[in-house]
C-alpha cells in the first residue's frame, strides 16, 4: 500500500499545466467510439478511470490508438458496438459505469459492468431506475455493481426529473436517449456539469437545452470530430487551494476548463478572500478555457451557498484544507452526495482534520470547520482510497509544521497521475513510499 510522505513546506510558485479534465476524456472516448469517422482528441487524461473507460470500448470492438496523450478513435458509429467476451471492469470509476450503462441497456448484446472495492459500494439505482422506465432491464446487487444488463431491449424515451443534481445520471439518461423512440428530456433541480449535451452538439447531435431541461430524440448520428481536452479545473483545485494557504505563493495555472457548470471552486474561494484572477479566457472546442493566477491569500471562513454545491461537488476535499487555513468558520450544507463519491468525504476529512487539530462538526448534508493550525505532532491520515482526499491532504503540508503521513494514495493514478512530479516542482516536498 502506497502513501504520501509530505514534509512542510512554504512556498510555490510558477506556470503549471495540470493534466486533462477527467469528465471530457470519458466523453471523448465514449461518443469518439459512438461516431462515425475517426476522432483525433488531444490532451487525453492518461489516469486510470479515463484509461479503463478506454479499454472497455477496446473490449467492444472499436479501434483506439493511444500514445500518451494524443488517442486516436476510429468510430464505429450509434450501432458498432461487439459484445464483449468478459465482464466489462471499470475500475474506480463511478463515471464509466454510469454513462455506459445508458449506452450498454440500448444494444443487442449482453454484458456485465464490474468495478473495484469502492466502486462496488456506490448506489446505481439512480441509473437503474430512470433506464427501467425506458424498457431497459438491469440486475444488481440491491441497487450496486455488478450491473448485469440484458440486451435486445427497445427504449423508450421518457421526461426525467432528476432527484439529484448529477451530471452523471442526466448524462446516462441522455445517451440512451440516443437509441430511445422518441424524445428524451431530463430536468435537473440545479444546473450540472454539461460536457456531454456540449460534445454531442459538436459531433453534430441535435441536443435542445431549455432553462432546466435538456432533450433529444432517438435515432440520430455522430459525426467524428477533433476533440481538445483543456485542463481539468478538479485537479487544479489542489493548486489553487495550495498556492492561497502558501504562506507564499504565486502561480498560474494554465490551459484550465472553466466551463460555467465547474467553476463553483473559484466562486467559493473568491468568496472566502483569495486572490485569484483569470486571464487568457478562450473558446476551444465548445469548452471555455482560462489561465488562472493565484497568489498566497489571507482567508475568511464562510458559509458556502448551496447553490455552488453541485458546481464544486469534487473539490470540497480541497475546500475543507482552505477553510482550515481561514480565519473563523466555515460551514456547508447542502452536500449529502458527498457522502457516496469515491469515499464518505464528509467523514473521511472530518477523521483527517480532527488528526491534525483541526476543530469541525459533521452534520448530515455537511461540516462546520473552525479554522486553525494544523498542529499535532503524530499526524498519519488515512484517505481511504480516495484520490482526491489524498491530494487535499498533502497540500495542506504547505501549512504544517511537521511531517504528514497518507495512507492509500494509489488511486491518485486515477484521476493525476503526475500530481506529486508538478507538486515538488512548484516547491512542495511530498515523497511517495
Ligand atoms: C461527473 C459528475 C459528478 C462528479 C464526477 C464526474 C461526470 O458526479 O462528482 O466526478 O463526469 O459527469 P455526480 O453526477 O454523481 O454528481
Amino acid at each position: 500500500m502506497s502513501k504520501f510522505i509530505a514534509k512542510p513546506a512554504h512556498s510555490l510558485s510558477g506556470q503549471l499545466k495540470v493534466p486533462g479534465d477527467k469528465s471530457i476524456s470519458h466523453r471523448s472516448i465514449m461518443l469518439g467510439s459512438l461516431s462515425k469517422g475517426t476522432t483525433k482528441v488531444t490532451g487525453f487524461l492518461e489516469g486510470e478511470d479515463a484509461l479503463s473507460t478506454l479499454k472497455a470500448f477496446q473490449a467492444m470492438g472499436v479501434k483506439i490508438e493511444r500514445e500518451g496523450d494524443n488517442v486516436t478513435i476510429h468510430g464505429v458509429g450509434i450501432n458498432g458496438l461487439k459484445k464483449p467476451s468478459e465482464p466489462l471492469d471499470l475500475g474506480n470509476s463511478g463515471t464509466s459505469i454510469r454513462l455506459m450503462s445508458g449506452i450498454l441497456a440500448a444494444q443487442a448484446f449482453d454484458c456485465e459492468l464490474i468495478g473495484d472495492e469502492s466502486l462496488s459500494k456506490r448506489p446505481m439505482g439512480r441509473v437503474i431506475n430512470p433506464l427501467t422506465e425506458m424498457g431497459a432491464l438491469i440486475d444488481s446487487n440491491d441497487g450496486k455493481p455488478p450491473l448485469r444488463i440484458k440486451g435486445g431491449q427497445q427504449l423508450k424515451g421518457i421526461h426525467y426529473n432528476l432527484p439529484v443534481a448529477s451530471a452523471q445520471v442526466k448524462s446516462c439518461v441522455l445517451l440512451a436517449g440516443l437509441y430511445a423512440q422518441g424524445d428524451t428530456c431530463v430536468t435537473e433541480p440545479a444546473p450540472t456539469r454539461d460536457h456531454t449535451e456540449r460534445m454531442l452538439k459538436g459531433l453534430g447531435y441535435d441536443v435542445r437545452v431549455n432553462d432546466n431541461q435538456m432533450c433529444l430524440t432517438g435515432g440520430g448520428e455522430l459525426t467524428a470530430t477533433e476533440i481538445q481536452v483543456p485542463s481539468d479545473i478538479s485537479s487544479s483545485a489542489f493548486f489553487m487551494v495550495a498556492a492561497v494557504i502558501a504562506p507564499q505563493a504565486d502561480v498560474t495555472l494554465t490551459g484550465v476548463n472553466v466551463n460555467p457548470t465547474r467553476t463553483g471552486i473559484i466562486d467559493i474561494l473568491k468568496l472566502m478572500g483569495a486572490n485569484l484572477t483569470l486571464s487568457n479566457e478562450r473558446e476551444i472546442g465548445g469548452e471555455l478555457l482560462a489561465d488562472i493566477r493565484i497568489q498566497s491569500s489571507e482567508l475568511k471562513g464562510i458559509h458556502i451557498p448551496e447553490s455552488l454545491v453541485p458546481l464544486a461537488i469534487d473539490e470540497f476535499p480541497a475546500v475543507f484544507i482552505a477553510a482550515s487555513c481561514a480565519q473563523g468558520e466555515t460551514v456547508l450544507t447542502g452536500a449529502k452526495e458527498l457522502r457516496v463519491k469515491e469515499s464518505d468525504r464528509i467523514q473521511v476529512m472530518a477523521d483527517g482534520l480532527s488528526i491534525l487539530g483541526i476543530k469541525n462538526e459533521v452534520l448530515k448534508d455537511g461540516i462546520k470547520i473552525q479554522g486553525g493550525v494544523f498542529q499535532k505532532p503524530t499526524q498519519i491520515i488515512e484517505s481511504h482510497h480516495d484520490h482526491r482526499i489524498s491530494m487535499s491532504f498533502a497540500i495542506a503540508s504547505l501549512r504544517c509544521k511537521h511531517t504528514i503521513e497518507i495512507n492509500g494514495v494509489g488511486n491518485v493514478m486515477t484521476s493525476f497521475p503526475n500530481f506529486v512530479e508538478l507538486a515538488n516542482s512548484a516547491g512542495m516536498n511530498i515523497a511517495e513510499v
